[in-house]
């Protein structure tokens, strides 16, 4: 087992990626927030396959968080991060401190327009300003070819994606399928905030969104269908649903032609955690 090397500074970080690209290598890189889980595992192992060289960034991104609070309590568990990393054959973690990534002075903000605005961007105002910020410069700080994110977080794929096509950026993105615990509960690093009451009753969300997805598929009215879901959450103990919504899978706009790619997106509260899950229809 390779034990990854820890670079904090983007000197050594490209010093090192150079040296790999020098002999032909090809660089792949999964940027994570740390807290790390099997869903990002599986991401570190499909940049394996497909790459000579694997970079995991663990930087909590001050500039995603609408609420301060959840800033502060993001958990920060890099000792264990690296350990699993190691088992993952990851070859360089990167995990600098916030003012190697946002100097003083530090001035600019990437907004991609459209697919960022509805659900998570309207509920979260300024998150995925943050999320496109953060992952250009770690794009342009690691000069990985290829780069990993889960389908877990929908919109920030789709996000990611426009923005590497509107902004050339060099770098091939792939969008790997989420990993679920045994009752279909997404893997999140959030996970560990449910207690031992509410966690029983986290499958629901997985449950009551693939049996509205059957449901629209047969025929069934997806307005009627989306709210007997939301009405299911809450009869299961969810506090609140955000929303549950059936959009075009690229574009999140409410579907606007019978050809079009479909995806089903809810945001839900179990007690004082915020779960979110896609899946396609
Ligand atoms: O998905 C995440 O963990 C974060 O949004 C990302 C992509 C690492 C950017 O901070």
């Amino acid at each position: 087992m390779i034990t990854p090397k820890i670079v904090r500074t983007v000197a050594d970080l490209r010093q090192q990626v150079r040296a790999w690209k020098a002999t032909g290598e090809m660089v792949g890189v999964v940027p994570t927030m740390g807290a790390l889980h099997d869903g990002h595992l599986s991401l570190a192992r499909a940049a394996k396959r497909e790459c000579e060289r694997v970079i995991t960034t663990i930087f909590v991104n001050p500039k995603q968080f609408n609420n301060p609070e959840d800033l502060l309590k993001y958990p920060r568990t890099e000792e264990a991060d690296a350990a699993l990393l190691a088992t993952a054959g990851v070859d360089l973690i990167f995990a600098p401190p916030p003012e190697e990534v946002y100097p003083e002075g530090y001035s600019t903000t990437i907004t991609v327009a459209g697919v960022s605005e509805p659900l998570e961007g309207a509920m979260r105002p300024g998150h995925f300003e943050g999320v496109a910020t953060v992952v250009t410069k770690l794009f342009g700080m690691t000069m990985a070819d290829r780069a990993y994110f889960g389908q877990k977080d929908w919109q920030q794929l789709q996000v990611v994606q426009k923005m590497v096509r509107d902004l050339n950026i060099p770098v091939h993105v792939v969008g790997c399928e989420t990993i679920r615990e045994a009752d279909g509960l997404a893997m999140s690093s959030r996970n560990a905030r449910l207690n031992a009451e509410m966690r029983p009753k986290a499958g629901a969300l997985y449950a009551a969104m693939t049996s509205a997805a059957e449901a629209i598929r047969n025929g069934a009215d997806p307005t009627q269908t989306l709210n007997l879901a939301a009405s299911q959450l809450i009869a299961a103990g969810f506090e609140r649903v955000e929303y549950i919504e059936l959009r075009d899978a690229a574009t999140l706009l409410p579907v606007s032609h019978s050809g079009a790619e479909r995806r089903m997106l809810a945001a839900a509260w179990l007690d004082d955690v915020r779960l979110i899950d896609n899946i396609p229809v």
